[in-house]
């Protein structure tokens, strides 16, 4: 597969403080009434750095979704706190909630969700035209965004003419292409066979090398072993999360910490992908997943 960076991949930091991606305090979601009432969760802390790659397994009902739903301002919290990217997203509304989605968060979902009846370029350059990208810009965009999942050659193909784990990869195009924040991804590859399954995971991989932020929600041991943190669910809650013994070293200044991603982690913030194809850095595939810490129950 073909490695293009993203955009100001090799960004130095300046030593300060990072704002956390996500800062959420006592998330609560409740569906129903009196006695059909379900409490989808009930209370969760979780505060996530640039640069990290987290993946939320648990049990079928355990409030993965939910969570995800909220994370990316597609759902309300009933109480609780979350603030995106330093801005406080728990009580935005229409238009400014729509905007903020549009310009920090990509979706990749279990079923794809591409548009039949446009090619992969086309889906591709979506999300930058409710952006107000202009239409070369986002042409040259959605191309680098391609190539960088491996699919140039196939940017005129619609989605039907595309295999599963092709079609999920420009969907992860299309989900960089705005330069999120955060990339959210609820069981990208439960549809896909083994194979595709492997050629998304590094795609998900290689962009989180690049400092793109990441949460990806899975049943399967073997794709939560590529990510380099891992939350579990119960009822609601988080019960256990394998970053418990490094926060004490996330609180400190990020780019403090010995990390190879230190060096990318504001690439995240660029409003714009328009250096999509510059930067020599990122070229790190792999190595954050090195420093594994042991889980931890909460
Ligand atoms: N719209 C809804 N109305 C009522 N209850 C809901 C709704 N959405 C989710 N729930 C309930 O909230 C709980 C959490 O659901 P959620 O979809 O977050 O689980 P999940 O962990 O994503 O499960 P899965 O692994 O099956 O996708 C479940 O008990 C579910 O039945
Ligand atoms: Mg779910």
């Amino acid at each position: 597969m073909p490695t293009v960076q993203l955009a100001g991949a090799a960004a130095s930091t300046n030593g300060g403080p990072q704002t956390p991606v996500i800062e959420i305090h006592d998330l609560r979601r409740t569906y129903g009434e009196g006695e059909s009432v379900v409490q989808a969760l009930a209370g969760v802390d979780l505060r996530m750095m640039p640069g990290e790659f987290l993946a939320i397994m648990g049990a079928s009902g355990s409030g993965k979704s939910t969570m995800m739903n909220i994370l990316g301002l597609l759902d309300e919290p009933d109480g609780g706190s979350y603030y995106l990217d330093g801005d406080d997203v728990s009580h935005l509304r229409g238009r400014d909630l729509a905007l903020i989605r549009n310009r920090k968060i990509g979706f990749v979902f279990q079923s794809f969700n591409l548009i039949s009846t446009m090619t992969a370029l086309a889906n591709v350059e979506l999300p930058m035209a409710y952006a107000g990208v202009a239409r070369r810009e986002r042409q040259e965009r959605a191309e680098l965004a391609l190539s960088m999942v491996g699919l140039a050659e196939r940017a005129k193909h619609f989605p039907s003419q595309l295999s599963g784990g092709q079609q999920q990869r420009v969907a992860v195009a299309r989900s960089l292409v705005n330069a999120p924040a955060l990339i959210l991804a609820d069981e990208p590859t439960g549809n896909l066979d083994s194979k595709a399954t492997s050629d998304v995971l590094d795609v998900f991989a290689e962009i989180n090398a690049q400092g793109r932020t990441v949460v990806l929600i899975t049943h399967e041991d073997d794709v939560a072993a590529r990510a380099n943190r891992v939350v579990t669910m119960k009822d609601g809650r988080l019960i256990a999360d394998s970053a418990v013994a490094t926060t004490a070293a996330m609180t400190t200044p990020y780019a403090a910490v010995d990390s190879p991603l230190a060096a990318t982690l504001q690439s995240y913030a660029d409003p714009n992908l328009a250096a999509l194809a510059g930067g020599d850095g990122g070229a790190i595939a792999g190595s954050n997943a090195g420093d594994l810490a042991q889980t931890e129950v909460i």
